[in-house]
């Protein structure tokens, strides 16, 4: 079987993804080889062709895919060719077939078609572990997402309320406003527009949130602070905006006796059970309405370039999927 699959030879723009066409190789012990049929794209994915993330050169980006399995390694259980799966977090996503390791895929329901597992696997488990292992997101407590309408943001913004949260999201135009709130935002404020802490301390009587998820990082992680009650928590878990600023212990002590967390997906689905349970969470929610996943933005993989245009122009909404053409 051959296959297409982009490849980064030199770090840089939009314009470095360039497209080859190579045999698909057989899976080895413990592998199994997967035709994908849908693509997440990823912040991530930006910062490791910008090369803010530093990646060994070439290499094909892409940490989330779906699709059917098409051979099977010997020592792989549980696993037979036709099984439709996805994974996250394994590097190499951006081709129209690949090799993975067994244990690093799940199984995708059938109530849940390929182009919406492809939103919502790497997204979704983030937003699980941050709203139950990160920090556990009780009743009554005040939560701040930073963009709130986009990927990530919708599925922490409704798995937050679900969990009895009152939520307020921060977006960075008007146009999100009603995407944000539809996500199960209670309040949504425009930034910079509208001073989010004022926002925050106006909505909570003075009193701040206990617990703000940042994925923006440098332009967000003072007012994040800012925003907190005495004793909140800062999870600082992207920098869609660049890397934030180090933060002096200093600045978190004394009267607002603050913490702060730096979490990435990799050390919550570390083993093959925390991505067994993780992935079971989600599926859980998503299936019994609880969370539910917008339509994505989708683009052929051909169209990758644009597909990364537009995340980094901040003109998506919800997850972008990558179709092979
Ligand atoms: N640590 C982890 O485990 C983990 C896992 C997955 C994702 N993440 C992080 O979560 C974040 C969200 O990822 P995503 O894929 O769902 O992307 P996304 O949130 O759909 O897109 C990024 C959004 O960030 C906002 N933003 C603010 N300043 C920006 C800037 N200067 N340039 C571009 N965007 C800016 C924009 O929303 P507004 O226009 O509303 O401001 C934009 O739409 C990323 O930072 C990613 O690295 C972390």
């Amino acid at each position: 079987m051959e296959r297409t699959v982009v490849a980064v030879h030199a770090a840089g723009g939009p314009e470095v993804l360039t497209f080859t066409r190579e045999p698909v190789p057989p899976p080895g012990r413990g592998e199994v080889q997967v035709r994908h049929t849908a693509i997440g794209l990823n912040f991530i994915d930006v910062y490791q062709r910008s090369g803010l993330y530093p990646t060994a050169l070439p290499f094909t980006p892409g940490q989330e895919s779906v699709g059917v399995v098409t051979a099977v390694g010997e020592g792989v259980s549980g696993l037979v060719v036709g099984a439709r799966v996805a994974s996250a977090g394994v590097l190499g996503a951006y081709a129209s077939a690949r090799v993975l390791p067994a244990d690093r895929v799940v199984v995708v329901p059938d109530a849940i078609d390929d182009v919406t597992a492809a939103a919502m696997m790497l997204k979704g488990m983030t937003a699980e572990y941050l709203v139950r292992r990160c920090h556990r997101v009780e009743a009554g407590q005040v939560v701040v997402v930073h963009a709130a309408a986009g990927g990530v943001g919708q599925l922490l913004c409704q798995w937050a309320r679900h969990l009895g949260a009152t939520v307020i999201g921060a977006v960075g135009s008007r146009g999100k406003v009603q995407v944000a709130a539809a996500s199960g935002a209670h309040h949504v404020v425009v930034v910079p527009e509208q001073h989010l802490v004022d926002e925050v301390k106006r909505l909570t009587g003075a009193r701040g949130a206990d617990v703000v998820y940042d994925s923006v990082g440098a332009d967000t992680v003072r007012a994040s602070l800012d925003c907190l009650r005495p004793r909140g928590l800062l999870v600082s878990f992207g920098q869609s905006s660049g890397l934030p600023a180090p933060i002096a212990l200093s600045a978190l002590g004394g009267a607002r006796s603050l913490y702060v967390t730096r979490p990435s997906l990799h050390a919550y689905v570390h083993t093959r059970a925390e991505l067994e349970e993780s992935s079971a969470a989600l599926f859980d929610v998503v299936t019994g309405g609880v969370v539910k996943v917008r339509a994505p933005m989708t683009f052929p993989l051909s169209a990758v370039a644009d597909a990364h245009r537009a995340l980094e122009a901040r003109k998506t909404t919800g997850s972008v999927v990558l179709i092979p053409d």
